[in-house]
């Protein structure tokens, strides 16, 4: 099969923010207990960290992490988690049903986060908690010392600020599963409320509005075209979308057409986005965040979601496949075509929760999911080129007609980044890739992530069954490329231009 992609350097579709490349983490099952902190394994630093994890993350290529939920915050009260580790309170936690000791909290995420060097993002409670609780938080972690929060920062260790900069208004609020939650304008009114002070307490924070909780809510874009009139972009720079998927019908071809579905979500949002500042004589719109974003359809059962008791006990323990490799390339890729609309995405979650990275005693597994996020967030930066694609296409059964090829490119000064899915399941695809106006003169590197079963996986034993290879057989010729792709294959693949 042959597929073409045509470029030119000038048809550009905006900055690719770093941000998009963004983790989560959430007191969850074992992602911060027995995750990101473990102080006492023997290969932790003084913060708890592990050795092997922290190379791990930080090949990942993180950009900002989210915390504390999630479903979490709702019901999260953030002063239980600062102060003397000994005198914290250790409480049920409703969302998981499990039991939170509050070792791990605000002082120790800005530690890790110091420590990978991540953008910290930091979720309030607009379930249970007050305006007032999200506003105080603000203080603690941004303002100088002089006033009581501040200075309990100072107390607890860290004189300067924290200087947190992006802040989320709740999560999902129009769920029913949600502590707290409410209707659209009883959540506007506690989001307007908390924003207002938030923004007093420290202007520079940017805010994350809740979006609806997925388009399989009957609240999509009802909700967030509410939240968007009712915020404005001056209360709210963000609109957040969630969205996990999964190969539920046992179908890969309809599976591996689910970029066209997650396309259609931002699209959606982004128009109702447009609409509202359209509507509203705003000059600037809300850039969308979409701020949980995942696999995840195996481990959804009651059990994989009820910790009765325990402290980080195993919750959603999503195994990855090879397949799932590829749809977590599609979301990337995806948000790279719609980099004028979305700015922050978080992966959800890092560690051992729905996440590419698992741990035991004794060791870490990257999850095939781990390594089409690697290649691709190791080569960020640039802007967001529009394509032209040739391609066969196909019907698929749930997400209608989509190309053989799905991709996205990225320019940097003269160097050119591929990033190109051959979704066929038997035939290979010779892509040629042609930039109008710059004649592409060198191959740079290539990676290509390849297996013949879908179903593949990483396991304990068996940890590298789903591995990129460099690729090299690149061929260049009057200024193209031609890129080989194997059937259910991804490839990221750098050229210099002319
Ligand atoms: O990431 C797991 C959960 O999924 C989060 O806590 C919640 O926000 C979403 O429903």
């Amino acid at each position: 099969m042959k597929a073409s992609l045509e470029l030119h350097t000038q048809f550009q579709i905006d900055a690719v923010d770093d941000r998009i490349f963004g983790g989560f983490i959430e007191h969850l099952g074992r992602c911060v207990y027995q995750g990101v902190y473990e102080p006492d394994h023997p290969l932790s630093d003084a913060n708890g960290l592990r050795a092997d994890l922290r190379d791990a993350l930080k090949e990942l290529g993180v950009t900002v992490v989210r915390y504390p939920g999630g479903n979490f915050v709702s019901g999260y009260h953030w002063e239980d988690g600062v102060g003397v580790a000994e005198a914290r309170r250790t409480v049920r936690e409703l969302a998981w049903q499990s039991i939170e000791p509050n070792w791990f909290g605000t002082d120790e995420f800005i530690q890790l986060c110091r420590s990978l060097n991540w953008q910290p993002m930091l979720a309030v409670n607009l379930g249970t908690g007050t305006p007032e609780e999200a506003r105080n938080w603000v203080e603690y972690c941004n303002a100088l010392t002089g006033t009581y929060f501040a200075d309990q920062r100072a107390k607890n260790g860290n004189e300067e600020p924290f200087d947190v900069p992006l802040w989320c208004l709740g999560n999902e609020m129009d769920g029913p599963w949600q502590l707290g939650h409410v209707p659209v304008d009883e959540y506007c009114n506690r989001a307007q409320m908390a924003a207002k002070m938030m923004t007093d307490c420290d202007p520079r924070v940017e805010l994350v509005a809740c979006g609806s909780s997925g388009p399989q809510m009957p609240t999509f874009i009802e909700w967030d075209h509410r939240v968007m009139q009712r915020m404005g972009s001056r209360l709210a720079n963000y609109i957040s979308l969630h969205r996990y998927v999964g190969n539920r019908n046992e179908d890969s071809a309809d599976y591996l057409a689910i970029s066209n579905a997650i396309d259609n979500q931002i699209e959606s949002v982004d128009a109702t986005a447009r609409a509202v500042a359209g509507q509203s004589r705003d000059r600037r719109r809300t850039y969308l965040c979409f701020d949980e974003w995942n696999v995840w359809y195996r481990a959804r059962t009651q059990t994989d979601r009820d910790g009765t008791g325990r402290v980080a006990p195993v919750l959603l323990d999503e195994t990855y496949n090879y397949e799932d490799a590829l749809v977590v390339a599609m979301f990337l890729m995806s948000f790279i075509r719609h980099a004028d609309a979305v700015k922050i995405a978080n992966l959800a979650q890092l560690v051992n929760v729905i996440a590419p990275l698992k741990t035991n005693p004794e060791g870490i597994l990257k999850q095939s999911t781990f390594h089409p996020f690697r290649m691709i967030s190791s080569r960020k930066g640039g802007t967001a080129l529009q394509q032209a694609i040739t391609c066969d296409t196909y019907a698929s059964e749930s997400y209608g007609t989509v190309t053989y090829l799905d991709s996205a490119t990225i320019l940097e000064e003269s160097t050119l980044k591929v990033f190109a899915l051959n979704r066929h399941l038997e035939e290979a695809m010779t892509l040629t890739v042609n930039c109008a106006d710059r004649p592409i003169l060198e191959f740079t590197d290539g990676e290509l992530l390849s297996h013949t079963n879908l179903q593949a996986e990483n396991s304990w034993r068996n940890a590298s069954e789903i591995t990129p290879a460099s690729l090299k057989d690149i061929k260049l010729d009057a200024g193209k490329a031609h890129v080989d792709l194997p059937p259910q294959s991804f490839a990221a693949v750098s050229f210099q231009l002319g």
